[in-house]
Order: structure tokens, then sequence, then C-alpha cells
């Protein structure tokens, strides 16, 4: 719920107040208080101009909005403050995002790593850029996630090589103003699932096991695997922080089997693990069509999910702070809630074009495409009791097992 607008479109998701959105940026516990960055064109329901919108909250379900945090006023950030995080250090707030420059006729040019700095986490003082682009890597450099290990801060960043391959590479320092490059964290490894480009890195440890998420691009779908136009997912592994090198120790997986989830970003506090997304989708004959666009807005952030790792799997769960699932019967998800149904065999219809099915072992949606009118289905292998939480035009399935969360927009 946000406070304080005069519209109220979603009852549990943070939404576009006009203008679009995208990824989430620099989560942060920061001051007593959730910090909710995010990609926003205020201006345009387009992608050529990107500001970090801001939003805070004491309990991760009532929201705030403050006041625009960081927007274009440099000659490397001017078309956009592009992706990126925060991390506190000394008390202060340190904010990375890649600055964005288009030329005359609206494409984009370059991109530069950018730093800007707050002591009360709502104003931002710009630092400027940090360092030139690496040799070796396309303009397609951008993202940076920073974090601390060992005493030593690491960036990583979403980057293209020059034979038009994804890659993960990091950077590393000791004050967070110098920075030094320490090349591919991948090396050969995960080819099939790396595509043109790898945006929005992450690297979260769990309960001791590193874990490396991604949104790669590009990439081939696998029977009901990688059905999206983009993916986010994840692969455990090893980060060894002396060598800047991250041994990947699993399979690709997906974080989400539905229809929208990408450029996803964690908050870590304490040993408490959240994520959350964009539920979106890429520039697209559907992005352009959202049916929200005739009122001026588009897309929604997903929810944040706690997350765990149980016998060695990444599970992820609905927080607890959204409240109870009311445990019914099929015929009784009428509309917006949250709703816990038993493991059989059931369907749900949201609308006349999204319809939910459980068999017994898989769960399947299916939804007419606003765009195209064609039907489109999403299928996942799930354990546990389903929990649907319902908002005005987007639904997130998860499963009391946290092997499975669906998220997709739905309009009648
Ligand atoms: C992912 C992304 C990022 C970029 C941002 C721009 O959705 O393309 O790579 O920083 O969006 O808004």
């Amino acid at each position: 719920m946000i406070i304080g607008d005069i519209a109220k479109f979603e009852q549990y998701h943070i939404y576009a107040e006009h203008g679009l959105i995208n990824d989430p940026n620099g989560l942060i516990y920061f001051n007593g208080q959730y910090h909710v960055f995010y990609q926003w064109n205020p201006n345009a329901l387009d992608h050529t101009y990107k500001v970090w919108a801001h939003v805070v909250s004491d309990d991760l379900v009532n929201w705030q909005r403050l006041p625009v945090a960081i927007a274009p006023s440099l000659p490397e950030d001017r078309s956009g403050i592009y992706s990126g995080t925060t991390i506190e250090k000394d008390g202060r707030l340190y904010a990375f995002y890649t600055g964005n420059v288009r030329n005359d006729a609206g494409e984009s040019v370059a991109s530069f790593q950018m730093a800007a700095v707050s002591d009360d986490g709502v104003h931002f003082e710009k630092l400027g850029k940090l360092f030139d682009q690496p040799t070796g890597y396309t303009r397609h450099v951008r993202d940076p996630k920073v974090f601390e290990r060992n005493g030593h801060y690491y960036m990583l960043l979403g980057a293209q090589k020059l034979d038009l391959t994804g890659d993960i590479i990091a950077y590393e320092s000791a004050d967070l103003h110098h920075w030094t490059f320490m090349g591919s964290i991948l090396g050969d490894q995960i080819m099939a699932y790396r595509g043109y480009m790898m945006e929005c890195p992450d690297l979260v440890t769990i309960d001791g096991q590193d874990v490396l998420m991604f949104s790669p691009q590009g990439l081939a779908a696998e029977g009901d695997r990688l059905q999206n136009i983009h993916n986010t997912g994840y692969v455990l592994g090893e980060f060894d922080d002396v060598n800047g090198f991250f041994q990947v120790t699993t399979q690709f997986r997906e974080l989400d089997q539905g229809f929208e989830f990408y450029a996803s970003q964690t908050l870590t506090r304490g040993n408490r693990h959240l994520l959350w997304g964009w539920s979106g989708m890429m520039p697209s004959a559907r992005e352009k069509q959202l049916p929200t666009m005739q009122a001026g807005w588009a897309h929604v952030l997903s929810l944040p999910r706690d997350m765990a790792i149980v016998d060695g799997e990444l599970r992820q769960y609905a927080i607890p702070e959204l409240g109870d699932f009311q445990l019914v019967q099929p015929e009784a998800v009428t509309g917006l809630g949250l709703w816990r149904l038993a493991a059989k065999t059931w369907q749900v219809s949201l609308t006349s074009k999204m319809s939910i099915q459980h068999d017994g072992d898989t769960i399947t949606f299916t939804r007419v495409a606003w765009e195209s009118g064609e039907t489109e289905e999403r299928r996942a292998h799930v354990t546990g009791d389903v929990l649907l939480i319902i908002d005005n035009d987007v639904v997130e399935l998860y499963t009391t097992s946290g092997d499975t969360v669906m998220t997709a927009r739905y309009f009648d």
C-alpha cells in the first residue's frame, strides 16, 4: 500500500504513479527503514530517460513516496540514472549506478559507472564517474552491485564481451572511491546461460552459501523453462574474493516461472535476505500495448520475497508481514486478497483471460496475451500448498514449500 497517493491502483505492490518504472535499485535497510529505489521515467512511457525514484517503509507493507533520489545532471549521466545498488559505510549511504548517455538521435552511445553519497538516505550528492570502461567489452557494461567481503569492497557489473556474449566482471576497492579491475568472475563457465548480455548481477550469501543472480538476455526456451523474452535466475557456487572468481557448482535456474519477473535485486538485513524484481518485460510490442498505458502509467515492482537455503536448494517464501493467507476452496477465490489452496486438483479463473490450474503436482497459468490475443501458458512442477497474492492487476503464486514463484500481470 502506498500512503498519500490520490489514486491507489495496487494494494500490495509498488507501482508507478505515472510514467514507466522498471528495475528495483539500491535496496537497503538504512537508518531504521527499508529503502527501495527504482528505475522511473516520469516523462514518458518508454525507456529514454530514467531517475531513481524512492519509497521507504517500516514494515515492508506500507510505503511512503519520497522525492526523486538521483536524477541526470552530469555529462556522464545526462540521459539516465540506470540501475545499481547502495551500501552503508561509516553511517553514510553510498549509491552506485550506471550513467547513460544518448546522442541527439536518442540512441544510447555510452555508459559510465558513477557514485553518489547521502547522509540521510534521502538527499544525494554526486561523486561522479569512477573509472573508464574496461577494454575487451562493448559499451554494454552496467548495473553495479557493490558488497563487502573480508574488509574489501567488490563491484559486480553486467557486461557484454566483444564476441557479443554476456559476462559478469568485478572491480575491487578498499575505500569505495578507488577501484581496480579484476576481470571476468565467470571465465568460460555456463556459456549456455549467458546470452548476449547479462544484466543486473547480484551476489548474496545465504546461510554460508554464495548465490549469484543475474538477468541474461537472449536465452532459448527449454521446455517449460526460460519461456520469457529475457530471464532472471541464479547459480550457486563459491566466490573467491582474492582472485575475483565465482566457481559455479549448479545449473542455472529461474527465480520465477511466471510471465513477468526481471532484473531482481536482494536486500540483506541481519540474516534475512529479501528479493524484489520488476514485474515487467523489456521493450517489445507487449510492453507498448500494456493496458495501463492508456491511464498514463506502466509496470509494478514485485513484492519482496524471503529467501533461504534448504537442503542445498534456494527457496523463496511469501513474507509474513503481508498477513494471514486464508485456506479456502477454489470457488472462494474471487479477487483481491491472500489465499491458500490445498495441493490437489483445482482451477481458479481470475478473469475471462487468465486462469490457474493445479493438477496435483503441476501448476499451469493460462493467459490470453493482451497485445496479440494469443493464448500462452507457464507451467511449473510444485510441492506444498499454493499461496495466491491477488492484487488489482498482478498475481503472485508461491508454494508453502518455497520451491516455486510465478508472477503474472492480468487484465480483463
Ligand atoms: C534492466 C535494465 C538495466 C538498466 C536499466 C535501465 O531492465 O536494462 O540493465 O540499468 O534496465 O532502465
